[in-house]
């Protein structure tokens, strides 16, 4: 049971930095600053010879793939992306023996996900699974992988496992860096990085309380927008469907740049927008759109770094601490999990068991 806990979530999202700590684990070389995954069954020739990365999963593990395949691009600069692995394997994709597919899936049985492995091994392409339970149907039709070692996870809001797969494509990133043009310089400043994170993750946790009060602010409203971009983007996408999925109030992410082009005809003081805004070379233009919001009278939560500069901007700061700019997204994912489930607490809703959805889909 969830013991002091009042639901697994909440105790699955506590564990986080214990769990952080497990899945980079034996997992980091510090001295050639690169990542050491034996599971993926793939030398540095075989990593070398990969000119394409595509991510598949589905719900929040389409989206922490999509937080993955930025960093792919950002440290190896090989292209990636991430689809819905429910759309891709509906669609006849092209499969290409030059591309890594990387399978993700907390459960390692949802349906849609390990058919699209089937697809695209029956087509002749390699996979590897960043699954966290053990011995699971994705974990055995995979060519090799990374474990989550998350440790068993309850609650349908996934909290810890998307924390580890995060980790997983960080040192993925890292390693595919490293037998491309990453120096070991900055090899070595993200494997620090790495391994300061867990007890950062831990930090956010424990202001928990400060958030519980924005929490029931935001779900006082009908609707709301979370706002993020490039590496931003996902977190909102992964905060918007956290929200939605517990508090069960229209939620809907998009890219700040993009508020403009539509939108924005929706903000008003009834119409609140939670926005990630870290400290990056895109927060000047991201603080400009928010005094847009701000003028057409929309409440704001920020999540941010300290010291970013909001212009005088009337809102609700909370502050997650700085690591490598690559390593961000995690650190901003952390206070939105944390708003979903007090917004859901707040409403009274069954927070483990969000009407209408199970933990995984396994049947057709
Ligand atoms: C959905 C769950 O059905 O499956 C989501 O409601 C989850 O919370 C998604 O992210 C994928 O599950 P898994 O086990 O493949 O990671």
């Amino acid at each position: 049971d969830a013991g002091e806990h009042d639901s697994f979530m909440h105790k699955e999202m506590l564990e986080q930095p214990t769990a952080a700590a497990r899945v980079i684990s034996g997992r980091l070389d510090e001295r050639f600053g690169t990542g050491h995954l034996g599971g993926l069954n793939l030398d540095a020739r075989e990593l070398r010879a990969i000119r394409r990365v595509k991510i598949l999963g589905c719900g929040s593990a389409y989206y922490v793939g999509q937080m993955g395949a930025t960093l792919i691009e950002d440290l190896a600069r090989v292209p990636a992306d991430a689809e819905p692995a429910s759309e891709f394997r509906y669609r006849n994709p092209i499969v290409d023996p030059d591309t890594l597919y990387v399978a993700v899936s907390q459960s390692g049985e949802t349906i849609d996900t390990l058919l699209a492995v089937q697809e695209v091994r029956r087509k002749g392409g390699r996979v590897i699974g960043l699954v966290n339970v053990v011995g699971s149907a994705i974990a055995r039709e995979v060519d090799g992988g990374i474990y989550l070692h998350a440790g068993p996870e309850v609650a349908v809001a996934s909290t810890k496992a998307l924390t580890n797969s995060f980790l997983a494509f960080a040192m993925l990133a890292v390693q595919l860096g490293r037998v491309r043009d990453l120096s070991i310089a900055d090899g070595r400043r993200l494997i620090a990085g790495l391994q300061a994170l867990p007890d950062q993750v831990g930090k956010i946790l424990a202001g928990e309380d400060e958030l519980a009060t924005t929490a029931q602010r935001l779900a006082e409203a009908e609707s709301l927008f979370f706002v993020g971009r490039v590496r931003g983007f996902p977190v909102a996408r992964e905060g918007a469907q956290k929200f939605k999925e517990i508090s069960y109030r229209h939620a809907e992410a998009y890219q700040t740049s993009e508020l403009k082009h539509g939108p924005l005809a929706l903000i008003s003081p009834e119409v609140p927008t939670v926005a990630i805004v870290p400290d990056d070379e895109l927060v000047e233009r991201n603080v400009a759109a928010l005094h847009e919001i701000a003028a057409r009278g929309g409440p704001l939560v920020v999540v941010t770094h300290e010291g970013v500069d909001l212009g005088g901007l009337s809102c609700e700061r909370i502050v997650v601490p700085a690591n490598e700019r690559e390593l961000d997204p995690i650190l901003l994912t952390i206070p939105l999990q944390l708003l979903a489930y007090h917004a859901a607490l707040h409403l009274g809703h069954d927070i483990d068991k969000p009407r209408n959805l199970a933990k995984s889909v396994t049947v057709e």
